[in-house]
């Protein structure tokens, strides 16, 4: 059988943008997701994984929908991207699908999208090669809201498919969602090189899983709907700091007030980046983000919040929490000599909050989905 990758990501900034027809900034990580496929012609699905030895799932292609409950959750993810191939009237004869991934699950690196995304790019190649970038992110995104049951916007899939390697993907979700064009993608590559200013950004994954399917996210995307409502304007995207005295609702006035400052923060940083200005500059930007998730949009958590403490009282230039929150990783911006003190920084304040040390780890850009050969 042939294999795929496909690349978790790290969102540089631009947290619960997506939804609001707004701006993210994502790179693509070197952890990704394998997967291993090869045609069947009995139109049967095979899928095993790497991470639950022992367990193989069997379903006819023509009952994908009438089996999705039956199925364990973590096969929804890969039988959903086969269920939407199908749908879309591609030839799926059938297929065997082995998976094995290294995005840790729950630690807001996106190792759903990333399933997901190696299962799309395999199956493009075996029955559909015609495939735009747009729709194999529109496939792996409707997989996972549809038949996975997980509400979330396109950052995590379109970072997994578009990224390149040394970029940060910048990306307007409206223009890209818009777009008359099936072949446009309207993104911006942007040369992100850390090293050569002598800079590391790590992730330090808390070890406390999230769970996006829990409701808290579905939450916070219905309230960003009220206060678009409330201002009258399309998405949050639209709305200014000064409409933002409009709402009276002081809890939905909080997470517009978060969307709003975030997005101007990701133009800010894109500036910043295209100007080729000192990296170490966007550290305030990283810090600020944080604090408006934190009190604004109330998506971090008490380990999240140390990190991000650690990483700053150990000299950081900015740290914020990364994904969907409620749990997950943290990235700082540090220099690159101070990797093993601020790694020991995370285990001593950890250590005296009675939690154990963050798994931490140095990301650099990667490229996004493709045929390992
Ligand atoms: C999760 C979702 C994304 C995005 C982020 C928050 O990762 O999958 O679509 O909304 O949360 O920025």
């Amino acid at each position: 059988m042939d294999r795929w990758i496909a690349p978790g990501r790290v969102n540089l900034i631009g947290e619960h943008t997506d939804y609001n027809d707004g701006f993210v900034l994502p790179i693509a990580l070197s952890l990704g997701v394998v997967c291993a496929a090869g045609p069947r012609t009995d139109r049967s699905v095979r899928l095993t994984s790497a991470q639950r030895p022992g367990e193989v799932v069997e379903v006819a292609v023509d009952d994908l929908a009438a089996q999705r409950d039956r199925v364990p959750g973590w096969a929804r993810y890969p039988l959903g991207v086969v269920h939407e191939f199908v749908c879309r009237g591609h030839p799926v004869t059938g297929v065997t699908l082995a998976i094995d991934g290294a995005v840790p699950i729950g630690a807001g690196l996106s190792s759903s999208a990333a399933l997901c995304c190696a299962v799309t790019v395999a199956l493009r190649d075996l029955f559909a090669p015609a495939l735009t970038e747009r729709a194999l992110i529109e496939i792996a995104k409707a997989a996972e809201n549809e038949f996975a049951g997980v509400p979330t916007g396109v950052l995590d899939q379109s970072a997994s498919i578009l990224c390149t390697a040394g970029h940060a993907l910048f990306l307007d979700v409206r223009a890209f969602t818009a777009a008359a064009d099936p072949e446009a993608v309207v993104a911006e590559q942007i040369p992100f090189d850390l090293g050569a200013a002598g800079l590391t950004l790590l992730v330090a994954d808390t070890g406390h899983p999230h769970d996006l399917a829990d409701g808290a996210y579905a939450e916070r995307r219905a309230q960003c709907e009220a206060a678009a409502a409330a201002l009258g304007v399309r998405a949050l995207r639209d709305a200014t700091e000064v409409d933002l005295t409009r709402l009276t609702d002081p809890l939905l006035r909080r997470r517009a007030t978060h969307v709003v400052t975030e997005n101007a923060r990701v133009l800010a940083m894109v500036e910043q980046l295209r100007t080729g200005m000192d990296p170490r500059a966007v550290g305030a930007l990283l810090t600020a983000s944080h604090r408006s998730l934190q009190a604004d949009f109330e998506v971090s958590t008490p380990a999240l919040d140390l990190a991000v403490a650690a990483a700053m009282d150990v000299g950081a230039y900015g740290a914020r929490m990364v994904g969907g929150g409620f749990g997950g990783s943290v990235i700082s911006l540090i220099d690159h000599d101070a990797t093993e003190r601020v790694i020991a920084g995370f285990a001593e304040r950890f250590a005296a909050s009675g939690l154990s040390a963050p798994w931490v780890f140095a990301v650099e850009p990667a490229t996004g989905a493709h045929r390992l050969v």
